[in-house]
């Protein structure tokens, strides 16, 4: 009775990467060991923008569901269920956005942004305007205590937790709980271009279900410090991209701090470092495809496992859409 509820998800747009393992999977799967945990494919939200290509989200459906298994995520104790099944989310999402007024979905940072990387200017599709509601929707019908995402989703949770002091205020109950987020220690994963963040429509991103030759090439076109010209000159640690991988992704600490003081001293080369990386990348990706490679063979056993964490998921929603509806007094029958 006494374990912690998370939910998080992923939207299917594309296979996840490096920077997803870092920034939540990884959290998963150490979560589900001691708490009851929801793992969401976020189809619906995918469709407030990917609405023209309905085609590509249901393609991805089943690529992040491996994505998931192949990691660990287990589904014995992890629930994976499709969003777009759970119809009690979206009656949710309804009875919420009553409770937001445009202007503060207008000021949601993340949305703000994602507005100016997609080039809508005035023409942003309403649902995708509202999604943060509807995200909060997905929290709360599962009660999550916990919600561990990338930093980029901090706002999200912020959103989550006002609709639901409104909610239990306005109808004086308590039915919904408020979620704390879950940021790792590592917030985000550069790009192999060194931009800021890992992207999979920047076309910078390492795939956990890319092949060992493309994570090689990958690797050795990496961006490291511009400056770092000569073998003899000294280079910079912080920013490079190389070197955050190591941290991430290394288990030898002492090698990892060895190559930074020679690197910063000067006399490293990039390359021994990137073979170094490159090494380090494969030896944690290898059993990830290795995994994948097993549960690739049988996608109708993986449909299978999804439908059957959907019918969870629905039985779960659907007693709190009850609960929600009651409070509100608009439980007719
Ligand atoms: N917006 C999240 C993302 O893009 C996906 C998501 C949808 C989600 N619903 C959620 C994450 C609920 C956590 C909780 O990654």
């Amino acid at each position: 009775m006494s374990k912690k509820t998370i939910l998080t998800g992923d939207r299917p747009t594309g296979p996840l990467h490096l920077g997803h393992f870092v920034g939540s999977l990884k959290a998963r799967i150490e979560l589900q060991e001691e708490h009851r945990q929801f793992v969401m494919i976020a189809d619906a939200q995918a469709l407030t923008d990917y609405a023209d290509r309905p085609e590509l989200v249901r393609q991805n459906i089943l690529q992040v569901a491996l994505d998931y298994l192949s990691v660990g995520i287990d589904p014995k104790k992890t629930t994976i269920f499709i969003q777009s099944l759970v119809p009690a989310l979206f009656e949710l999402t309804v009875y919420y956005l009553n409770l937001v007024t445009w202007n503060r979905l207008k000021h949601n940072p993340t949305v703000k942004l994602e507005i100016q990387q997609k080039g809508y200017g005035e023409n942003v599709p309403a649902g995708f305007m509202v999604y943060p509601i509807s995200q909060a929707a997905d929290i709360t019908a599962f009660k999550a205590d916990l919600v561990p995402v990338g930093e980029d989703q901090i706002p999200m949770i912020e959103q989550t937790i006002e609709v639901v002091r409104k909610f239990n205020r306005m109808y004086n109950c308590g039915v919904l709980v408020e979620p704390k987020v879950m940021v790792s220690s590592i917030a985000r994963l550069p790009g192999i271009d060194g931009k800021a963040k890992m992207g999979k429509s920047l076309g910078n991103a390492i795939f956990l279900s890319d092949s060992a030759d493309d994570v090689a090439k990958k690797v050795k076109g990496m961006y490291t410090d511009p400056g770092h010209l000569r073998v003899e000159d000294p280079g910079k640690v912080e920013g490079n991209p190389v070197f955050t991988y190591l941290d991430a992704f290394g288990k030898d600490k002492s090698k990892i701090e060895e190559l930074k003081a020679h690197y910063q001293r000067g006399g490293l080369g990039d390359s021994v470092v990137k073979k170094y990386l490159g090494e380090v990348l494969q030896e944690f990706l290898e059993p990830i495809r290795q995994r994948r490679k097993e549960f690739e063979k049988d996608p109708a056993e993986v449909m299978r496992l999804l439908k059957e964490g959907t019918r969870i998921a629905q039985d779960t929603a659907g007693k709190t859409l009850s609960e929600v509806r009651a409070a509100m007094g608009i439980d007719y029958f």
